[in-house]
């Protein structure tokens, strides 16, 4: 009997820890919910300091932040872009390079989270980072939990030294150890767009790079031998055939603002923000906030620009007609408003005679239509605030080179 009893036990036991090591392993390969329904706004080191990162620096951006009026316009994250990292201890934990991050990341975090801020790291799928740092490459499991303890709330996630991964699965791999840690945090997926992450990452992440860097130029690519970045008219043309894969909680990034960075125009900052406005994209901003003049601060915080990139219908807008380095963009917007962006990528002024009546503006994919026809449209320039009148008359403007016209259009009446 006795022994019967204890044979019972035994088996019960192994059952029960089978049982428990079957949960154990069972891994859960989508993003957290309900983050990024509209498209993350933040800062990034990366654009102006590159590997140059440290506290102290990241604490005065956080001020910045606050005393610029960047938060009051909606941004949120501070993200630590590659170089903030030391060695792997003994037992294989991630720590920040303790010269620059002395007081530790943990700290770093609760002095960002109590400025109502939120902290990005960035870490990398492969062996090491791009900048030659530790990548979470067989540590992904333990770098989650090491920046769930942390309090980070956004990963940037990097595909340098990546040899034999195919992406898909090591980005699955991220989640999954994300959603083990147990501490929300938006994925923002850097693969560059190699192996169409638009595809596969809307359940994985909430963000992917659609295109290799982005460069500090408005028209230019930059060789640098074994790879390329891009002007930002070059990573606006590599938009094209993206918008179904983008909405709430998932969006195409076509990589961080240059906005500030002292190589653009003003037109072509205002282009810059406008067309990254329309896109839907993600809003990080990548300039010194501590000494960013009142022109830059006017553009980044632009209360009719960034309404028409955090629109709630989350559409991402499309080119409607383009001739001779002048294009017409449309977004449809929450209650039947749309925004309406003109550039002018030229280096001449572009006149502009845009006759509503005889535009058909349909959007297939998102089944939306601006019926100019029996429906018309109070218009206001975005920019200045200035009735534009309707779309009964014919708009007409002159668009100054390398500069755009943003519009809102909103519904008036019969
Ligand atoms: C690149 C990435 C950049 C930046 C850099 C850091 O791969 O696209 O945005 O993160 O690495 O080394």
């Amino acid at each position: 009997m006795k022994l019967r009893f204890s044979i019972l036990c035994i088996t019960l036991l192994i059952s029960l820890t089978s049982f428990g090591q079957g949960d154990n392993y069972k891994q859960n390969y989508n993003k957290f919910d309900g983050l990024a329904l509209t498209p993350p706004m933040g800062w990034n080191s990366w654009n102006k300091f590159a590997c140059n990162v440290d506290e102290k620096l990241i604490r005065e951006i956080a001020d910045a932040m606050v005393s610029s009026g960047m938060k009051d316009a909606g941004y949120r994250y501070i993200n630590i872009d590659d170089c903030w990292h030391g060695d792997r201890d003994s037992l294989g934990f991630i720590h920040p390079d303790p010269t620059r991050f002395p007081s530790g990341m943990k700290a770093l975090a609760d002095y960002i989270h109590s400025k109502g801020l939120k902290l990005g790291l960035y870490s990398d799928a492969g062996s090491q980072t791009c900048g030659g740092r530790p990548g979470s490459r067989g540590y992904e499991f333990q770098d989650a939990m090491t920046y769930a303890g942390w309090g980070v709330d956004y990963l940037k996630y990097d595909w340098c030294n990546t040899e034999g991964l195919k992406a898909e699965g090591a980005y699955k791999t991220i989640t999954a150890a994300l959603r083990k840690a147990g501490r929300p945090m938006v994925l923002s997926i850097c693969e560059w767009g190699t192996d169409k992450p638009w595809v596969w990452g809307p359940a994985v992440g909430h963000l992917w790079r659609s295109t290799g860097d982005i460069y500090n130029c408005f028209d230019c690519v930059e060789d640098h031998g074994t790879w390329k970045s891009f002007g930002v008219m070059q990573i606006l043309d590599k938009q094209e055939g993206l918008r179904q894969y983008a909405g709430p909680g998932h969006w195409n990034d076509p990589d961080m603002l240059e906005i500030g960075n002292g190589k653009l125009t003003p037109g072509e900052d205002r282009a810059h923000f406008a067309m990254w406005a329309m896109l839907a994209a993600p809003l990080i901003a990548g300039n010194d906030l501590r000494t960013m003049d009142k022109e830059i601060k006017d553009i980044l915080t632009h209360q009719a620009i960034i309404a028409i990139n955090q629109d709630s219908l989350g559409i991402q807008g499309f080119c409607y007609a383009k001739e001779d380095g002048f294009e017409t963009w449309f977004k449809p917007l929450s209650d039947g408003k749309w925004a309406v962006s003109f550039l002018n990528r030229s280096a001449e002024a572009k006149p502009l005679n845009f006759n509503w009546q005889r535009e058909k503006v349909r959007d297939e994919i998102f089944n939306r239509e601006l019926n100019t026809a029996q429906q018309w449209y109070r218009i206001k320039n975005a920019w200045t605030g200035k009735s534009l009148g309707s779309t009964k008359n014919v708009l007409k403007a002159e668009v100054p080179p390398h500069d755009v016209l943003t519009l809102i259009l909103e519904k008036s009446g019969k």
